[in-house]
């Protein structure tokens, strides 16, 4: 495929058996089979949720039957469920450029967005400014609202446009909040380059890697960043409401502590003393008792990634996500499409939106013919490539069926047009 000067990709003359050669030519093709997808359904919401891996039920079944079903209570030190959080953080590390006891797993991503949050503020005593941007995933402003609203010290949330945070960071900020890959359009931040505004300033930054970590490069240390969060249930596979992780820099550990001061971040938890003493390291972020079923689903999807290797899953997730681009643009062509995404592969992550008014029926038209994408309001329709799984040839197909759907007006049918709990 040629890749034109703007980022597009000319794919006027390509056809489904050369895309099929890519898929046969493809490293991480074995990797696919590693997972379960139905027959017929393309899937392309594992920005979203994550497919199933084919290991998952068996070591879920084997940890309850074997492990909690006979060995019961010893299984925290036989199987070393007390340590799972550091050794599935471990590996997650290795994933985003962290060292070693620098990220732990826990919780879900806005509890961890809300420990370090404080964290950060009260390493920055003098300073009331939370800096995001407007449209940032609304969770993320909702945690930084309600810790503003604990009335503890003075917390500002402050919304500049993307465009606009660099210059906006002064000596009031504390901390920036951004998710370095956007969850609508894809935009990325440069991370290396904010962090260091960020740091000349005074400030610390606090980086969602939720749909980063598995489809974009992530070096939290090269980039000096302070703090993070992420999901396990998106490119990480870890199943629906799969616990999350968080990384503090080591630099910042002993100097940090959480505002849930939960047992398990104890530093002698089984001393069931009164007074909360925090644990030396990254542990001290640990609130409760971890959901060892959770984490043992999540360390299946982790070692997946771990085996893949992660300049390949870059290529192709830009090359899957290019294409995605470049065939909707010239097969829907007339359609009332518009690109919402970045247009150079370089600046997205592995996902892309298009705006449609109709967006919220046509998903849901797709839906029906076994193209999985989703719908953000008001008006885009987004799709993301998992390089773990998804084909060349599923584009391919995606593409194919999304043209019909907006040639014939499928789409256009009261039961597309239901309002849906979740989209
Ligand atoms: C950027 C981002 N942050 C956080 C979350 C969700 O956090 P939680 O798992 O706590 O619901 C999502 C979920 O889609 C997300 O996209």
């Amino acid at each position: 495929m040629d890749q034109d000067r703007d980022g597009g990709v000319d794919v006027s003359a390509l056809t489904l058996a050369d895309l099929e050669a890519m898929d046969r030519d493809d490293p991480l093709r074995t990797l696919r089979e590693a997972f379960t997808l139905p027959d017929g359904v393309v899937y392309l919401d594992g920005n979203s949720l994550g497919a199933l891996p084919r290991e998952t039920p068996a070591r879920l079944q084997q940890v309850a039957a074997e492990q909690w079903g006979r060995d019961l209570i010893s299984s925290w030190t036989a199987h070393d469920w007390i340590g799972a959080p550091q050794r599935v953080g471990d590996k997650i590390a290795r994933l985003i450029g962290a060292g070693p006891g620098e990220v732990v797993v826990s919780d879900s991503t806005s509890v961890n967005l809300f420990k370090l949050l404080a964290a950060a503020c009260r390493l920055r005593p003098g300073r009331p400014v939370i800096l995001s941007e407007p449209a940032n995933f609304p969770n993320d402003l909702y945690v930084a609202q309600g810790l503003q609203g604990l009335g503890i010290g003075r917390i500002e949330l402050q919304l500049v446009p993307a465009d606009r945070i660099e210059a906006a960071i002064d000596e009031r900020v504390a901390v920036v909040l951004l998710t370095h890959v956007h969850y609508k359009s894809g935009a990325v931040h440069d991370m290396a380059r904010i962090t260091a505004r960020a740091h000349a300033r005074g400030a610390l930054t606090l980086w969602d890697l939720s749909h980063s970590t598995g489809a974009v490069p992530v070096d939290l240390s090269a980039a000096q960043a302070d703090f993070a969060v992420g999901c396990g249930y998106k490119y990480l596979n870890g199943g629906p409401g799969a616990p999350a992780y968080l990384f503090v820099a080591r630099r910042h550990q002993a100097a940090t502590t959480s505002p849930i001061t939960g047992w398990l971040g104890h530093a002698r938890p089984f001393d069931f003393v009164d007074d909360y003493a925090p644990a030396p390291g990254i542990e001290r972020f640990l609130a409760g008792t971890p959901p060892i079923l959770g984490i043992a689903a999540l360390e299946v999807g982790v070692d997946l990634m771990l085996r893949a290797d992660p300049q390949c899953l870059v290529d192709k997730s830009r090359a899957l996500s290019g294409l995605f681009v470049a065939l909707v643009e010239s097969r829907c062509a007339g359609q009332s499409l518009e690109l919402a995404s970045p247009r150079d592969a370089q600046d997205r992550g592995s996902h892309v939106a298009f705006r449609h008014a109709q967006a919220h029926a046509v998903i849901q038209a797709l839906i029906g013919r076994g193209v999985i994408g989703d719908f953000r309001a008001p008006d885009l329709m987004r799709f993301g490539f998992a390089p773990l799984y998804n084909r060349h040839a599923d584009i391919w197909h995606a593409v194919q069926i999304l043209r019909d759907v907006l040639q014939t007006a499928a789409w256009d049918r009261p039961e597309f047009k239901r309002p849906c709990a979740v989209t």
